[in-house]
């Protein structure tokens, strides 16, 4: 019988490329895609650990899940990623939900398949994280792409800041950075299989110090340089960038590349000094306000995108108005802003917070205001020109078509889905706030269908009723089972 799985991931980018190898290795094994817990055999949580929200979240749904395990006792849940590599976490999450059959780490997602294999042949419950790993192990296996004409690349795995509020450094350990020739070979083979966006994936890229086929080091600009010496028409994203190692030299090749997008997301955290001192940025505001205006002058049209926490501990209402002063003077095209949260183990943990929540909050609402107010403003702006689109999807229902900016910023307009993987002119002809509509200008009479598997919608329980009756109906076996046996 067909069997099928269902993977549930929580998140950053990071993660959303490790489901794609996740789905790799159950396709290996004979499982299918499905959409809803109730059909799938096997449901893989692959957790984020970044917020205490997102840990809620998956605390949550992997309640959800009992009831309907209860009704089907042989599917298998998992629970990996992030969340299970924080210390004692995996022996919690095994004690909390006696029904998740298997728990594993951010290093050992290579070990899936045993993991998975042991489960079923022995029906004990497995929880194993591990701290060292064999990155060559991950980099090896087969990877179930669904980001449709966008493909993730790992560039380096782990962090070695250790910004003081963050979790990433010890639950993805050191960094450690691919060999430059893997990387070369993985582009290549992608962009010949008709990938038309490349994103470079690290948390911090810009310290990126691999090696070359000779043993020679190799720097991000040198492998930025590399990344964009392919033929054809193509574009290549990075994330994420960190203020402190963004090059002089990554910049001049950004400017006089081909393919490497002008959309960079540097996130600045604050603008306030003395918060980035306490959060052991290793960066000051005139630093930050150097590389960006060093940005933009080499790259006229380049666009800023950044992330915000507020309510650090410790921050003052002078603090955060240094933070606004920053998204003004810079001028963002997007900004991801946080109320602090909380994480065991960091060094922030202990730090004394007077700040209550009702001023974090208004803080934040504060941020989203002025955030729109430039958003808005920068959008508006955008109104009548043309710009040059790769078209992404094609949305069936609405019958529209949706494409990025080189900026990275999204646009919708009417068109045919052959169009999907293509660069078209776009002029700009309606905004709303920041949302941008548009129409095609350039001949797309050519263009053929191709054909990029998009990620699907998923969801704990199914949309389609008969799945939920098949469920229920089960239940009530089950339990009557269970009463014969009790009256027995
Ligand atoms: N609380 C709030 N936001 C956080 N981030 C990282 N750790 C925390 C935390 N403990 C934010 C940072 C980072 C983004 C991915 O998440 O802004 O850039
Ligand atoms: Fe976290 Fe800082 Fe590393 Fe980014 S650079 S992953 S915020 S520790």
């Amino acid at each position: 019988m067909d069997k099928k799985y269902l993977i549930l991931t929580y998140g950053c980018q990071m993660n959303v490329h490790e489901s794609e190898k996740l789905a790799g290795i159950l396709e290996d094994n004979g499982y299918s895609v499905c959409d809803n817990a109730v059909d799938a055999d096997i449901v893989v949580l692959n957790t984020c650990a970044i917020r205490e929200n997102a840990e809620q979240k998956i605390f949550g749904n992997i309640g959800e899940l009992k009831n309907i395990k209860l009704a089907k006792p042989e599917m298998i849940i998992a629970v990996g990623g992030c969340m299970s590599q924080q210390k004692n976490y995996a022996s919690e999450i095994v004690k909390k939900f006696p029904f998740v059959d298997i728990v594993f780490g951010t290093h050992n997602l290579a070990d899936f398949e045993r993991l998975l294999k042991t489960r079923i042949k022995t029906g004990k419950r497995i929880a194993e994280t591990t701290e060292d790993e064999t990155i060559a192990l991950r980099d090896n296996l087969n990877i179930s792409r669904t980001s449709g004409v966008n493909a993730w690349v790992n560039i380096m795995y782990g962090c070695n800041n250790f910004c003081t509020y963050c979790i990433v450094p010890y639950v993805r350990g050191r960094e450690v950075s691919r060999p430059e020739k893997d990387i070369l070979r993985e582009v290549e083979r992608l962009l010949k299989e008709g990938y038309k966006q490349i994103t470079l994936l690290g948390q911090n890229v810009n310290s990126y110090a691999g090696v070359d086929e000779n043993g020679n080091k190799v720097s991000f600009a040198k492998l930025l340089k590399d990344v964009d010496g392919f033929d054809g028409k193509y574009r290549v994203r990075f994330m994420t960038s960190h203020p402190r190692d963004l090059s002089s030299e990554a910049i001049d090749v950004i400017a006089s590349s081909k393919h490497i997008c002008h959309g960079i997301h540097l996130p600045v955290q604050s603008g306030s000094n003395n918060m980035l001192k306490v959060m052991n940025r290793h960066y000051d505001i005139s630093r930050y306000n150097s590389v960006v205006d060093e940005i933009k002058a080499k790259i006229p049209d380049a666009e800023l995108t950044t992330d915000i926490i507020v309510g650090f501990p410790g921050e003052t209402d002078q603090d955060f108005e240094d933070t606004i002063s920053v998204m003004k003077r810079t001028e963002y095209l997007q900004i991801f802003g946080f109320i602090y949260s909380k994480r065991k183990g960091t060094p922030a943990e202990k730090m004394v917070d007077p700040v209550d929540m009702k001023t974090k909050k208004e803080r934040l609402n504060r941020l989203l205001e002025v955030k729109n107010e430039i958003i808005d403003r920068k959008s508006a702006e955008m109104l009548g020109k043309t710009y040059e689109v790769l078209v992404e999807s094609y949305d069936a229902k609405n019958d529209i078509l949706y494409g990025s900016l080189d900026s990275g910023k999204t646009i919708t307009f009417k068109g045919n889905k052959a169009c999907v993987g293509e660069f078209v002119d776009v002029k700009v002809t309606n905004v709303k706030k920041s949302v941008l509509v548009g129409e095609i200008v350039s001949d797309t009479s050519a263009f053929v269908e191709k054909n990029f598997k998009t990620p699907i919608e998923v969801s704990i329980l199914p949309k389609d009723q008969k799945s939920l009756k098949i469920l229920r109906d089960n239940k009530k076996t089950a339990k009557d089972a269970n009463d014969k046996k009790s009256k027995k």
